[in-house]
Protein backbone atom coordinates (compact mmCIF):
# COMPACT_ATOMS: atom_id res chain seq x y z
CA UNK A 1 0.00 0.00 0.00
CA UNK A 2 1.70 3.13 -1.01
CA UNK A 3 1.82 6.27 1.59
CA UNK A 4 -0.64 8.14 -0.34
CA UNK A 5 -3.83 6.04 0.76
CA UNK A 6 -2.66 5.56 4.71
CA UNK A 7 -4.96 6.45 7.20
CA UNK A 8 -5.54 9.88 7.88
CA UNK A 9 -4.01 11.31 10.98
CA UNK A 10 -7.40 13.08 12.18
CA UNK A 11 -10.66 11.76 11.17
CA UNK A 12 -12.55 14.75 13.75
CA UNK A 13 -13.02 17.10 11.62
CA UNK A 14 -15.70 14.98 9.26
CA UNK A 15 -19.04 14.63 10.62
CA UNK A 16 -20.38 11.41 8.68
CA UNK A 17 -23.45 10.68 7.34
CA UNK A 18 -25.99 8.19 8.57
CA UNK A 19 -23.05 6.88 10.56
CA UNK A 20 -22.07 6.09 14.51
CA UNK A 21 -19.01 8.63 14.06
CA UNK A 22 -18.32 7.80 18.17
CA UNK A 23 -18.03 4.33 17.00
CA UNK A 24 -16.40 4.78 13.72
CA UNK A 25 -13.66 6.96 14.88
CA UNK A 26 -12.46 4.62 17.51
CA UNK A 27 -12.13 1.87 14.67
CA UNK A 28 -12.26 2.94 11.22
CA UNK A 29 -13.57 1.25 8.32
CA UNK A 30 -11.52 2.88 4.99
CA UNK A 31 -11.79 1.93 1.54
CA UNK A 32 -9.20 3.07 -0.85
CA UNK A 33 -10.00 1.38 -3.99
CA UNK A 34 -12.46 -0.51 -5.72
CA UNK A 35 -12.60 -2.97 -9.36
CA UNK A 36 -15.23 -4.82 -10.51
CA UNK A 37 -17.15 -6.51 -7.01
CA UNK A 38 -14.43 -5.88 -4.92
CA UNK A 39 -13.49 -2.60 -2.88
CA UNK A 40 -9.88 -2.74 -1.00
CA UNK A 41 -9.71 -1.28 2.18
CA UNK A 42 -6.56 0.13 3.87
CA UNK A 43 -4.93 -2.48 5.47
CA UNK A 44 -4.68 -4.21 1.96
CA UNK A 45 -7.80 -6.85 2.32
CA UNK A 46 -10.42 -7.37 -0.99
CA UNK A 47 -14.12 -6.70 0.55
CA UNK A 48 -16.78 -8.50 -1.77
CA UNK A 49 -19.36 -6.07 -2.32
CA UNK A 50 -22.89 -7.22 -1.02
CA UNK A 51 -24.55 -4.01 -1.30
CA UNK A 52 -23.22 -2.34 -4.76
CA UNK A 53 -22.03 0.55 -2.44
CA UNK A 54 -25.35 2.39 -1.57
CA UNK A 55 -27.44 0.26 -3.75
CA UNK A 56 -26.16 2.22 -6.54
CA UNK A 57 -22.92 1.01 -8.64
CA UNK A 58 -25.27 -2.14 -10.45
CA UNK A 59 -22.53 -1.98 -13.19
CA UNK A 60 -19.56 -2.89 -10.16
CA UNK A 61 -17.13 -0.95 -9.67
CA UNK A 62 -14.37 0.98 -11.94
CA UNK A 63 -16.35 -0.19 -15.26
CA UNK A 64 -13.89 0.58 -18.08
CA UNK A 65 -16.85 2.43 -20.43
CA UNK A 66 -17.81 4.52 -17.12
CA UNK A 67 -14.39 5.22 -16.75
CA UNK A 68 -13.82 6.47 -20.21
CA UNK A 69 -16.85 8.55 -20.65
CA UNK A 70 -16.12 10.48 -17.82
CA UNK A 71 -12.58 11.16 -18.18
CA UNK A 72 -13.16 12.20 -21.68
CA UNK A 73 -15.69 14.77 -20.67
CA UNK A 74 -13.83 16.28 -17.90
CA UNK A 75 -11.48 17.36 -20.24
CA UNK A 76 -13.93 18.65 -23.12
CA UNK A 77 -16.68 20.11 -21.22
CA UNK A 78 -16.38 20.15 -17.33
CA UNK A 79 -19.66 22.05 -16.72
CA UNK A 80 -21.90 24.01 -18.86
CA UNK A 81 -24.68 26.36 -17.19
CA UNK A 82 -27.76 24.38 -16.51
CA UNK A 83 -30.53 27.06 -17.29
CA UNK A 84 -31.43 28.81 -20.31
CA UNK A 85 -28.42 26.65 -21.94
CA UNK A 86 -27.80 22.95 -22.70
CA UNK A 87 -25.29 20.85 -24.29
CA UNK A 88 -25.58 17.75 -26.53
CA UNK A 89 -24.93 15.09 -23.91
CA UNK A 90 -28.34 16.22 -21.37
CA UNK A 91 -30.68 15.73 -24.62
CA UNK A 92 -29.09 12.74 -25.72
CA UNK A 93 -29.27 11.39 -22.48
CA UNK A 94 -32.74 12.31 -21.69
CA UNK A 95 -33.97 10.35 -25.19
CA UNK A 96 -32.26 7.12 -23.74
CA UNK A 97 -33.83 7.16 -20.97
CA UNK A 98 -37.28 8.26 -21.96
CA UNK A 99 -36.90 5.22 -24.17
CA UNK A 100 -36.23 2.96 -21.48
CA UNK A 101 -39.15 4.08 -19.54
CA UNK A 102 -42.86 3.06 -19.57
CA UNK A 103 -43.90 4.40 -23.22
CA UNK A 104 -46.22 7.09 -21.70
CA UNK A 105 -43.43 8.45 -19.47
CA UNK A 106 -41.30 10.42 -22.03
CA UNK A 107 -39.92 13.46 -20.72
CA UNK A 108 -36.72 13.44 -17.64
CA UNK A 109 -36.00 15.93 -15.72
CA UNK A 110 -32.55 15.52 -13.86
CA UNK A 111 -31.41 16.64 -10.27
CA UNK A 112 -28.50 15.16 -8.29
CA UNK A 113 -29.83 12.70 -5.94
CA UNK A 114 -32.58 10.30 -5.42
CA UNK A 115 -33.35 12.99 -1.99
CA UNK A 116 -33.59 15.81 -4.62
CA UNK A 117 -35.34 13.45 -7.18
CA UNK A 118 -38.26 13.26 -4.89
CA UNK A 119 -38.71 16.90 -3.88
CA UNK A 120 -38.75 17.16 -7.70
CA UNK A 121 -41.43 15.20 -7.77
CA UNK A 122 -43.74 16.52 -5.23
CA UNK A 123 -43.04 20.02 -6.93
CA UNK A 124 -44.32 18.59 -10.07
CA UNK A 125 -47.47 16.81 -8.49
CA UNK A 126 -48.50 19.85 -6.95
CA UNK A 127 -47.95 22.53 -9.68
CA UNK A 128 -49.51 20.07 -12.21
CA UNK A 129 -52.93 20.00 -10.27
CA UNK A 130 -52.70 23.86 -10.17
CA UNK A 131 -52.30 24.34 -13.52
CA UNK A 132 -55.22 22.26 -14.31
CA UNK A 133 -57.20 23.82 -12.16
CA UNK A 134 -57.49 21.39 -8.73
CA UNK A 135 -55.02 23.79 -6.92
CA UNK A 136 -56.57 22.58 -3.95
CA UNK A 137 -54.93 18.90 -4.51
CA UNK A 138 -51.87 20.16 -1.71
CA UNK A 139 -52.25 16.85 0.20
CA UNK A 140 -49.27 14.08 -0.24
CA UNK A 141 -49.70 10.91 0.83
CA UNK A 142 -46.91 8.34 1.63
CA UNK A 143 -46.62 5.32 3.51
CA UNK A 144 -45.28 4.28 7.15
CA UNK A 145 -41.73 2.78 6.89
CA UNK A 146 -40.71 4.78 3.49
CA UNK A 147 -37.84 6.27 2.57
CA UNK A 148 -37.73 9.00 0.19
CA UNK A 149 -34.64 10.79 1.20
CA UNK A 150 -33.31 13.05 3.77
CA UNK A 151 -34.92 16.49 2.68
CA UNK A 152 -38.09 18.32 4.03
CA UNK A 153 -40.72 16.99 1.41
CA UNK A 154 -39.26 13.65 1.59
CA UNK A 155 -39.20 12.58 5.36
CA UNK A 156 -42.23 14.43 5.36
CA UNK A 157 -43.86 11.66 2.96
CA UNK A 158 -41.26 9.33 4.21
CA UNK A 159 -42.33 7.20 7.45
CA UNK A 160 -39.17 6.00 9.38
CA UNK A 161 -39.38 7.62 12.51
CA UNK A 162 -35.64 8.11 13.24
CA UNK A 163 -35.59 10.60 10.12
CA UNK A 164 -38.40 12.25 10.91
CA UNK A 165 -38.95 12.67 14.66
CA UNK A 166 -35.78 15.44 15.51
CA UNK A 167 -36.66 17.68 12.59
CA UNK A 168 -40.25 19.29 13.88
CA UNK A 169 -43.67 19.94 12.36
CA UNK A 170 -42.25 19.17 8.37
CA UNK A 171 -44.71 19.48 5.39
CA UNK A 172 -47.83 20.52 6.25
CA UNK A 173 -51.18 18.47 4.78
CA UNK A 174 -49.17 14.67 4.68
CA UNK A 175 -50.56 11.25 5.26
CA UNK A 176 -49.56 7.90 4.96
CA UNK A 177 -50.56 4.58 4.47
CA UNK A 178 -49.86 1.66 6.32
CA UNK A 179 -46.46 -0.34 5.83
CA UNK A 180 -47.15 -3.92 4.37
CA UNK A 181 -44.57 -5.63 6.50
CA UNK A 182 -46.57 -8.67 8.03
CA UNK A 183 -44.07 -11.25 9.67
CA UNK A 184 -46.73 -13.36 11.04
CA UNK A 185 -48.47 -14.26 7.65
CA UNK A 186 -45.04 -13.91 5.09
CA UNK A 187 -42.13 -14.85 6.83
CA UNK A 188 -39.65 -16.19 4.73
CA UNK A 189 -41.69 -15.43 1.13
CA UNK A 190 -39.90 -16.16 -2.30
CA UNK A 191 -40.30 -13.18 -3.89
CA UNK A 192 -43.73 -11.40 -3.63
CA UNK A 193 -45.38 -12.06 -0.35
CA UNK A 194 -48.63 -13.84 -0.92
CA UNK A 195 -50.93 -11.47 1.97
CA UNK A 196 -51.52 -7.58 1.96
CA UNK A 197 -52.58 -6.57 -1.15
CA UNK A 198 -56.17 -5.16 0.78
CA UNK A 199 -53.36 -2.98 2.82
CA UNK A 200 -54.08 -0.01 -0.15
CA UNK A 201 -57.35 -0.20 0.30
CA UNK A 202 -56.45 2.08 3.00
CA UNK A 203 -56.28 5.13 0.67
CA UNK A 204 -59.64 4.38 -0.14
CA UNK A 205 -60.06 5.37 3.87
CA UNK A 206 -57.55 8.61 3.56
CA UNK A 207 -59.31 9.73 0.61
CA UNK A 208 -63.02 9.57 2.62
CA UNK A 209 -61.30 11.03 5.52
CA UNK A 210 -59.50 14.30 3.39
CA UNK A 211 -61.66 14.23 0.27
CA UNK A 212 -59.97 13.49 -3.06
CA UNK A 213 -60.22 16.92 -3.81
CA UNK A 214 -57.41 17.74 -1.22
CA UNK A 215 -54.95 14.61 -2.05
CA UNK A 216 -51.75 15.52 -5.04
CA UNK A 217 -50.45 12.22 -4.94
CA UNK A 218 -49.26 9.18 -3.35
CA UNK A 219 -45.79 8.42 -3.21
CA UNK A 220 -44.61 4.61 -2.46
CA UNK A 221 -40.94 2.53 -3.27
CA UNK A 222 -42.56 -0.14 -5.26
CA UNK A 223 -39.96 -2.15 -3.33
CA UNK A 224 -39.34 -0.70 0.17
CA UNK A 225 -35.79 -0.45 0.50
CA UNK A 226 -33.76 0.96 2.80
CA UNK A 227 -36.55 0.25 5.85
CA UNK A 228 -35.06 -3.74 5.64
CA UNK A 229 -36.25 -4.60 1.88
CA UNK A 230 -40.24 -4.80 2.08
CA UNK A 231 -41.67 -6.39 -1.41
CA UNK A 232 -44.48 -5.50 -2.42
CA UNK A 233 -47.49 -7.87 -1.35
CA UNK A 234 -49.22 -9.61 -4.45
CA UNK A 235 -51.68 -7.62 -6.26
CA UNK A 236 -51.02 -4.17 -4.05
CA UNK A 237 -49.25 -2.04 -6.09
CA UNK A 238 -52.18 -2.49 -8.86
CA UNK A 239 -54.65 -1.78 -6.44
CA UNK A 240 -53.19 1.49 -5.42
CA UNK A 241 -52.97 2.58 -9.54
CA UNK A 242 -56.72 1.79 -9.67
CA UNK A 243 -57.82 3.76 -6.45
CA UNK A 244 -55.67 6.53 -7.38
CA UNK A 245 -56.94 6.70 -10.88
CA UNK A 246 -60.60 6.58 -8.98
CA UNK A 247 -59.79 10.05 -7.39
CA UNK A 248 -57.80 11.38 -9.81
CA UNK A 249 -54.52 10.81 -7.94
CA UNK A 250 -51.18 10.77 -9.52
CA UNK A 251 -49.39 7.92 -7.73
CA UNK A 252 -45.88 8.15 -7.80
CA UNK A 253 -42.89 5.30 -7.68
CA UNK A 254 -39.72 6.16 -5.48
CA UNK A 255 -37.34 3.88 -7.80
CA UNK A 256 -34.23 4.66 -6.73
CA UNK A 257 -33.19 1.59 -5.50
CA UNK A 258 -35.83 -0.46 -7.80
CA UNK A 259 -34.80 1.39 -10.90
CA UNK A 260 -31.99 0.40 -13.32
CA UNK A 261 -32.18 -3.09 -12.97
CA UNK A 262 -32.36 -4.44 -9.73
CA UNK A 263 -35.29 -6.35 -9.52
CA UNK A 264 -34.26 -7.58 -13.69
CA UNK A 265 -36.27 -4.75 -15.65
CA UNK A 266 -35.12 -1.40 -15.87
CA UNK A 267 -37.73 -0.15 -13.52
CA UNK A 268 -40.29 -1.96 -11.23
CA UNK A 269 -43.02 -1.60 -13.86
CA UNK A 270 -41.16 -3.60 -16.39
CA UNK A 271 -41.30 -6.74 -13.60
CA UNK A 272 -44.73 -5.80 -11.78
CA UNK A 273 -46.24 -4.52 -14.28
CA UNK A 274 -47.96 -1.06 -12.94
CA UNK A 275 -46.87 1.90 -14.37
CA UNK A 276 -46.87 5.39 -12.10
CA UNK A 277 -47.28 8.41 -13.06
CA UNK A 278 -44.04 9.91 -12.22
CA UNK A 279 -40.84 7.48 -11.64
CA UNK A 280 -38.15 9.17 -9.62
CA UNK A 281 -34.72 7.83 -10.50
CA UNK A 282 -30.94 8.55 -9.01
CA UNK A 283 -28.52 5.94 -7.81
CA UNK A 284 -27.74 3.25 -10.78
CA UNK A 285 -28.26 5.80 -12.93
CA UNK A 286 -24.73 6.81 -13.50
CA UNK A 287 -23.93 3.42 -11.60
CA UNK A 288 -23.10 5.83 -8.48
CA UNK A 289 -20.29 7.04 -10.20
CA UNK A 290 -21.27 10.72 -10.41
CA UNK A 291 -24.21 11.98 -8.60
CA UNK A 292 -27.57 12.32 -10.49
CA UNK A 293 -31.07 11.46 -10.24
CA UNK A 294 -33.23 11.73 -12.55
CA UNK A 295 -37.38 12.26 -12.67
CA UNK A 296 -39.52 10.60 -15.91
CA UNK A 297 -42.76 11.90 -15.99
CA UNK A 298 -45.84 11.37 -17.72
CA UNK A 299 -46.56 12.93 -21.04
CA UNK A 300 -49.48 14.86 -20.35
CA UNK A 301 -48.24 15.67 -16.74
CA UNK A 302 -45.33 17.32 -18.94
CA UNK A 303 -47.13 19.33 -21.32
CA UNK A 304 -49.66 20.79 -18.81
CA UNK A 305 -46.85 23.11 -17.70
CA UNK A 306 -45.94 24.13 -21.60
CA UNK A 307 -48.22 26.86 -21.94
CA UNK A 308 -48.29 30.52 -21.32
CA UNK A 309 -46.29 33.51 -23.58
CA UNK A 310 -43.35 31.52 -24.55
CA UNK A 311 -40.00 33.47 -23.05
CA UNK A 312 -41.08 32.34 -19.46
CA UNK A 313 -39.54 29.78 -17.79
CA UNK A 314 -42.64 27.07 -17.39
CA UNK A 315 -41.54 25.26 -14.17
CA UNK A 316 -39.52 27.32 -11.82
CA UNK A 317 -37.76 24.73 -10.55
CA UNK A 318 -33.75 23.23 -10.87
CA UNK A 319 -30.33 23.02 -9.75
CA UNK A 320 -26.82 24.25 -10.75
CA UNK A 321 -26.00 20.62 -11.30
CA UNK A 322 -28.90 19.86 -13.44
CA UNK A 323 -27.89 17.27 -15.75
CA UNK A 324 -24.09 18.25 -15.39
CA UNK A 325 -21.88 17.11 -18.68
CA UNK A 326 -19.71 14.69 -16.20
CA UNK A 327 -22.61 12.88 -14.86
CA UNK A 328 -24.41 12.33 -18.28
CA UNK A 329 -20.92 11.23 -20.09
CA UNK A 330 -20.97 8.72 -16.32
CA UNK A 331 -24.81 7.76 -16.81
CA UNK A 332 -24.45 7.14 -20.91
CA UNK A 333 -21.59 4.49 -20.20
CA UNK A 334 -23.25 2.81 -17.06
CA UNK A 335 -26.48 2.71 -19.89
CA UNK A 336 -24.18 1.25 -22.21
CA UNK A 337 -22.08 -1.09 -20.23
CA UNK A 338 -25.99 -2.17 -18.69
CA UNK A 339 -27.21 -3.01 -22.29
CA UNK A 340 -23.71 -4.69 -23.93
CA UNK A 341 -23.59 -7.12 -21.00
CA UNK A 342 -27.21 -7.37 -20.63
CA UNK A 343 -27.17 -6.48 -16.72
CA UNK A 344 -31.33 -6.08 -15.98
CA UNK A 345 -31.43 -9.73 -17.78
CA UNK A 346 -28.94 -11.05 -15.99
CA UNK A 347 -30.19 -10.00 -12.33
CA UNK A 348 -33.44 -12.19 -13.83
CA UNK A 349 -30.94 -15.28 -14.68
CA UNK A 350 -29.35 -15.07 -11.27
CA UNK A 351 -32.69 -14.65 -9.10
CA UNK A 352 -33.15 -17.92 -8.55
CA UNK A 353 -29.48 -19.01 -7.87
CA UNK A 354 -29.35 -16.23 -5.48
CA UNK A 355 -33.15 -16.73 -3.67
CA UNK A 356 -31.58 -20.77 -2.92
CA UNK A 357 -28.67 -19.15 -1.47
CA UNK A 358 -29.74 -16.52 0.36
CA UNK A 359 -32.83 -18.87 2.09
CA UNK A 360 -29.91 -21.45 2.84
CA UNK A 361 -29.96 -19.38 5.86
CA UNK A 362 -33.51 -19.70 7.30
CA UNK A 363 -32.22 -22.26 10.14
CA UNK A 364 -29.53 -20.10 11.23
CA UNK A 365 -29.58 -18.19 15.02
CA UNK A 366 -31.85 -15.46 15.27
CA UNK A 367 -33.31 -15.41 11.83
CA UNK A 368 -36.88 -14.66 12.03
CA UNK A 369 -37.66 -14.17 8.23
CA UNK A 370 -35.60 -13.71 4.69
CA UNK A 371 -37.47 -11.78 1.72
CA UNK A 372 -35.91 -12.03 -1.79
CA UNK A 373 -36.84 -10.46 -5.11
CA UNK A 374 -34.62 -10.16 -8.30
CA UNK A 375 -30.94 -9.34 -7.15
CA UNK A 376 -32.04 -8.13 -3.15
CA UNK A 377 -32.51 -9.89 -0.34
CA UNK A 378 -32.90 -9.61 3.34
CA UNK A 379 -32.25 -11.09 6.35
CA UNK A 380 -34.41 -9.79 9.80
CA UNK A 381 -32.84 -11.12 12.81
CA UNK A 382 -34.70 -10.89 16.24
CA UNK A 383 -33.61 -7.92 17.91
CA UNK A 384 -31.23 -8.28 21.48
CA UNK A 385 -33.86 -7.17 23.71
CA UNK A 386 -33.47 -3.93 24.84
CA UNK A 387 -30.92 -3.39 22.54
CA UNK A 388 -32.25 -2.92 18.94
CA UNK A 389 -29.89 -2.71 16.19
CA UNK A 390 -27.03 -3.92 18.16
CA UNK A 391 -27.21 -7.74 16.93
CA UNK A 392 -27.72 -6.58 13.09
CA UNK A 393 -24.74 -4.19 13.50
CA UNK A 394 -22.50 -6.74 15.32
CA UNK A 395 -23.08 -9.00 11.93
CA UNK A 396 -22.11 -5.77 10.02
CA UNK A 397 -18.67 -5.44 11.68
CA UNK A 398 -18.28 -9.45 12.01
CA UNK A 399 -18.88 -9.34 8.01
CA UNK A 400 -16.58 -6.75 7.11
CA UNK A 401 -13.89 -8.44 9.28
CA UNK A 402 -14.28 -11.72 7.25
CA UNK A 403 -13.88 -9.08 3.92
CA UNK A 404 -18.07 -9.09 2.84
CA UNK A 405 -19.53 -5.82 2.84
CA UNK A 406 -23.34 -5.80 3.68
CA UNK A 407 -25.91 -2.96 4.81
CA UNK A 408 -27.94 -2.96 8.06
CA UNK A 409 -30.73 -1.52 8.77
CA UNK A 410 -32.24 -1.31 12.09
CA UNK A 411 -31.97 -5.95 12.72
CA UNK A 412 -32.06 -6.30 9.33
CA UNK A 413 -29.03 -6.92 6.94
CA UNK A 414 -29.67 -5.98 3.68
CA UNK A 415 -27.96 -7.49 0.39
CA UNK A 416 -28.44 -5.92 -3.27
CA UNK A 417 -24.53 -7.00 -4.52
CA UNK A 418 -23.51 -5.12 -8.16
CA UNK A 419 -25.26 -7.24 -10.68
CA UNK A 420 -22.20 -8.72 -12.22
CA UNK A 421 -22.12 -11.02 -9.12
CA UNK A 422 -21.10 -14.15 -10.24
CA UNK A 423 -22.55 -17.55 -9.08
CA UNK A 424 -19.13 -18.10 -6.99
CA UNK A 425 -19.31 -14.43 -5.20
CA UNK A 426 -22.36 -15.38 -4.32
CA UNK A 427 -21.40 -18.73 -2.23
CA UNK A 428 -18.70 -16.31 -1.42
CA UNK A 429 -21.10 -14.05 0.19
CA UNK A 430 -23.42 -16.84 2.42
CA UNK A 431 -20.64 -19.23 3.19
CA UNK A 432 -19.43 -15.96 4.78
CA UNK A 433 -22.50 -15.16 6.25
CA UNK A 434 -23.05 -18.34 7.37
CA UNK A 435 -20.33 -18.08 9.81
CA UNK A 436 -21.11 -14.52 11.15
CA UNK A 437 -24.87 -15.65 11.61
CA UNK A 438 -23.69 -18.61 13.53
CA UNK A 439 -20.90 -16.60 15.90
CA UNK A 440 -23.76 -13.53 16.59
CA UNK A 441 -24.65 -13.24 20.45
C1 LIG B 1 -36.17 5.03 -2.28
C2 LIG B 1 -35.16 6.09 -2.02
N1 LIG B 1 -35.48 7.36 -2.27
C3 LIG B 1 -34.60 8.35 -2.08
C4 LIG B 1 -33.33 8.09 -1.62
C5 LIG B 1 -32.38 9.20 -1.40
O1 LIG B 1 -31.35 9.18 -2.31
P1 LIG B 1 -30.05 10.09 -2.06
O2 LIG B 1 -29.33 9.51 -0.89
O3 LIG B 1 -29.31 9.99 -3.36
O4 LIG B 1 -30.53 11.48 -1.81
C6 LIG B 1 -32.95 6.77 -1.36
C7 LIG B 1 -31.60 6.46 -0.86
O5 LIG B 1 -31.33 5.35 -0.43
C8 LIG B 1 -33.89 5.74 -1.56
O6 LIG B 1 -33.61 4.47 -1.30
Amino acid sequence: MSEAVSRPNNLDAFWMPYTANRQFKQTPRMFVAAKDMYYTTDDGRQVLDGTAGLWCCNAGHARPKIVEAVQKQVAELDYAPAFQLGHPKVFELATALAELAPPTLNHVFFTNSGSESVETALKMALGYHRIKGEGSRTRLIGRERGYHGSNFGGISVGGIVSNRKMFGTLLAGVDHLPHTHDIERNAFSRGLPLHGAELADELERIVALHDASTIAAVIVEPMAGSTGVLMPPVGYLKRLRTICDKHGILLIFDEVITGFGRLGGAFSSDVFGVIPDIIITAKGLTSGVIPMGAVFVRDDIHDAFMHGPEHLIEFFHGYTYSGNPIACAAALGALETYKEEGLFERTTELADYWEDALHSLKDLPHVIDIRNYGLIGAIELEPIAGKPTQRAFNAFLKAFDKNLLIRTTSDIIALSPPLIITKQQIDELFDGLKSVLRSLD
